[in-house]
């Protein structure tokens, strides 16, 4: 069938599936390959058939026609790893048969490659060490496989963004903090077909006349495809990393982005069945903030979660998670997010949990949390919580709804009590900075009062912001009532005073 466990037929269709730069000639590359990417330089060889000694020896023996320059080294790899790897990947390209490789499934494949791989080595006598013959082996199944230069970087639970501007940018977010990697692609070429390659996975394609596209990749990271025309520095990959193991609030108060005593009357809001609005900058945490919360439903309760990728993983037994869908290649078919969350409410939920409202929904979500739905949440973009509040205010006028100014603040504080605010500080840490309830109206004023506030009291000598989560001495919060009701008042009391130093 293929390579060395096939019965020998050739085969003459095109590969369905390509290696990461297929198509491409491999005379100039753009840029100088680097890293990880360099060895793919050739893959443009034509799929032959099955491996028979006679062809391996003859791919081995055969010039390294474009083995290409050696580029910048990462993770101790040294630039004459870089030339062994792009002869042998050479060797692999001219060896097996693409199509067929196609057929076989993710672990097929990889063995499939790494028997040429390691017969490859063998025959051209390249004396590796047997971790260096490991590290090839990955290296090159990556590049066949896998996204490439990204794979590393997908390895790494550490990361939480990865962001890609062009074939020669390759940043990512560490710790909170951005800097940019060594890591290149060969060329825009090859990142383009990476970023195919992602995106079909969700049955889409890129390209210049659908040249904006997000997507999932398996293990459920968040990714969103830009290229040119409207990227004009090449392919634009943003990937917001999957995290296996969600944090949760003892993570949130390990890291200081919560004061203990915070992180209860978080937990009380959230088992209080407060409607909660999380209102924060991008990257801030709000997501992962929201599924802290969603850890203190009840188990009987019945949750439906609407996102656009779904990132949230609830521990309750009784939840339905709903994801939006963008339109097809003709425009059509797609489903919004007003869509689910009108659909939600048909579905008997005791919850409803929004991802992220950035549009008419927000009507839809305030409509919920008034009429029985207590305890729904949702995230949006703002700087303050007051922004917040107003920014759901635009978003339900934009949404063409011609409903006057007051009528729709009536409505929101007649939905939200809790509005907190996650935000991303100058030294990349992370703080819930607000914690703050909706009174009502005064006028035609909404008024709120903070609970509990992160006071920067400075920094320290290596730039890190230093301060403290201080109650602003509200002892009775308007929910009290609620927190009263589900038996949770004196654990609200005694937070609020541990809070209050
Ligand atoms: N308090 C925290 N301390 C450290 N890391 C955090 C904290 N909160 C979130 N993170 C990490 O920051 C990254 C971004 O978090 P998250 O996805 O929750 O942000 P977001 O505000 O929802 O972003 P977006 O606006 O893109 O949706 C994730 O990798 C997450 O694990
Ligand atoms: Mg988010």
């Amino acid at each position: 069938m293929f390579g060395k466990r096939a019965d020998g037929a050739a085969q003459a269709t095109p590969p369905k599936f390509a290696p990461i730069e297929p198509a491409k000639p491999a005379a100039a590359p753009v840029a100088p390959p680097p890293a990880a990417a360099a060895p793919a330089a050739s893959a443009t060889a034509a799929p032959a058939g099955t491996l028979d000694p006679a062809r391996v020896a003859k791919a081995v023996r055969a010039p390294t026609q474009s083995a290409p320059p050696p580029g910048p080294v990462n993770d101790g790899r040294t630039e004459e790893y870089y030339r062994t790897k792009a002869s042998i990947y050479n060797a692999l390209i001219e060896t097996i048969d693409l199509g067929q490789l196609a057929a076989l499934d993710q672990r097929t494949a990889r063995d499939e490659i790494r028997d040429i791989v390691n017969e490859i080595i063998a025959i051209k006598q390249v004396i590796v060490s047997v971790a260096e013959q490991e590290q090839l082996l990955n290296d090159i199944v990556n590049d066949v496989l896998g996204y490439g230069p990204l794979e590393p970087l997908l390895a790494r639970d550490d990361i939480a963004d990865i962001m890609v501007n062009g074939a020669n940018a390759v940043f990512i977010e560490v710790g909170g903090k951005v800097t940019k990697t060594p890591i290149r692609f060969r060329d825009n070429q090859q990142l383009m077909n990476i970023c195919q390659r992602i995106v079909s996975q969700v049955g889409r394609r890129v390209d210049e006349s659908s040249p904006i596209c997000d997507a999932r990749l398996p293990d459920g990271s968040r990714v969103n495809v830009i290229v040119p025309p409207l990227a004009l520095d090449g392919p634009t990959l943003t990937i917001r990393k999957f995290k296996k193991d969600k944090l949760r609030m003892k993570d949130l108060v390990g890291f200081g982005a919560i004061s203990e005593p915070a992180g209860k009357v978080l937990g009380i809001i959230g088992a209080a069945r407060c409607n909660v609005l999380i209102s924060g900058g991008t990257g801030s945490g709000k997501t992962t903030l929201l599924n802290c919360l969603t850890g203190y439903i009840a188990p009987d309760e019945r949750v439906i979660t609407c996102e656009d990728a779904a990132e949230l993983q609830l521990q309750q037994p009784h939840v339905v998670r709903l994801e939006t869908r963008p339109p097809n290649l003709e425009g059509q078919g797609a489903v919004h997010m007003r869509d689910l969350v009108k659909n939600c409410l048909r579905m008997r939920p005791e919850r409803i949990i929004v991802g992220e409202v950035r549009g008419p929904e927000a009507f839809d979500l305030l409509q919920a949390m008034n009429t029985g739905h207590d305890g729904s949440m949702g995230t949006l973009h703002a700087n303050s919580p007051r922004e917040g509040l107003s920014r759901m205010e635009s978003m339900i006028t934009m949404g063409g709804f011609s409903l006057p100014t007051k009528t729709i603040r009536e409505m929101i504080v007649g939905s939200i009590d809790v509005v907190i605010q996650a935000a991303r500080l100058r030294d990349g840490s992370r703080k819930i900075t607000h914690i703050t309830e909706v009174l009502g109206l005064e006028g035609d004023v909404i008024v709120t009062q903070d609970l509990i506030v992160f006071e920067m009291d400075g920094e320290d000598a290596n730039g890190k912001i230093i301060g403290k989560h201080r109650s602003t001495g509200i002892a009775r919060p308007k929910f009290w009532d609620r927190a009263r009701y589900y038996g949770l008042e004196k654990e609200l009391a005694e937070a609020l005073d541990a809070a209050d130093v």
